[in-house]
């Protein structure tokens, strides 16, 4: 791909505490830029633990505020360069502040997976629009395994009972589950810029869920543009749209699973057996036991 420049030989990264959170070096060579960086009162961040609907989320924005405005995006830009990845310095590519920093848009849209508590601050003392998605933690726990294993750049997953084990201890790429839900659930209770969707929300009646996320975002967009943008943004036309479904990331190999992998609410039934399922539950009540937080498991 034109701009890709990616290196001959590459093993995975390890995996690392980073101020209490697993990380991995490619989220964390940067850090004193990503620390550092500064976001504009316009700028919206799209925050998400990974796997729970960042893509589908990003594209919705992309087209809500630059679809009509400028078409040409949509057959030249992959969505990580017009959604910057914040934290992301992946080889052979300009780091996600760099292309963070170079978007000449209005709003810039960036993504970012850090939880909460390591966002950089201006986002917060800019008073930034923040969109939060979270998704249920099996399902969420599924997607990230598979995308482990297509993805060099991530830490190898094994196999799937190793992998689950390292979702409920915090062991994965950006810490625990539970923390990162809970903790943009808390922040949004002191901080009124937080837009907070479910995934399966979005499954449910993507439609709704765009409409509620033009009345946050203050867009007066027309019934029939949002429409489209509800089409435009269905599983199917994502996973065929080669500038949306990450094919042109040679660290991503799409012959063990593909980036739109099914989309689905309650896929984690095929994966977790009834000893994992209530192994898991148990742990879940736990962690979750002092939050208002809920999810769905099923539509
Ligand atoms: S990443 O790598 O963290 O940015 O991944 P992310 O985009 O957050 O999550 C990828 C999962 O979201 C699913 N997805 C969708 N599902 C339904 N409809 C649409 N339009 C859609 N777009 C993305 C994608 O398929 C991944 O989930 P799984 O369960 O693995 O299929």
């Amino acid at each position: 791909m034109e701009g890709f420049n990616f290196p001959e030989t590459f093993s995975r990264p390890a995996l690392f505490d980073f101020e209490g959170v697993s990380m991995i070096n490619f989220f964390t060579d940067n850090w004193e830029n990503i620390q550092n960086f500064k976001a504009r009162p316009d700028d919206i961040l799209v925050a998400t633990y990974p796997k729970a609907g960042t893509t589908w989320v990003s594209y919705i924005l992309d087209l809500l505020y630059f679809g009509n405005t400028a078409p040409e995006r949509q057959t030249d830009l992959p969505i990580y360069m017009r959604v910057p990845f914040l934290e992301a310095v992946i080889p052979g590519l300009p780091s996600g502040v760099e292309l963070a920093d170079s978007l000449c848009t209005t709003p810039r849209l960036i993504k970012t997976h850090l939880p909460v508590q390591l966002v950089p601050k201006s986002f917060w003392e800019q008073n930034c629009r923040v969109i939060y998605v979270a998704r249920n933690a099996k399902d969420n726990a599924v997607s990230y395994f598979h995308f482990d294993r297509m993805n060099m750049g991530q830490p190898d997953p094994v196999d799937w009972s190793t992998d689950l084990q390292k979702f409920k201890d915090g062991k994965k790429v950006f810490g625990p589950w539970y923390d990162h839900v809970c903790g943009y659930w808390e922040k949004k209770q002191t901080y009124s810029n937080i837009h907070y969707m479910f995934f399966e929300d979005m499954v449910e009646d993507t439609g709704r869920e765009v409409e509620q996320l033009c009345s946050f975002l203050g867009l007066s967009t027309p019934t029939e543009e949002r429409d489209r943008i509800t089409k435009g943004v269905h599983f199917d036309a994502m996973k065929q749209n080669n500038m949306i479904n990450y094919s042109t990331v040679p660290l991503m190999d799409f012959k063990i699973s593909p980036f739109m992998r099914k989309g689905k609410v309650g896929d984690w039934k095929n994966h977790f057996t009834v000893a994992q399922n209530e192994q898991f539950d148990e742990l879940y009540k736990q962690k979750m036991k002092n939050t208002s937080l809920q999810f769905r498991t099923e539509i």
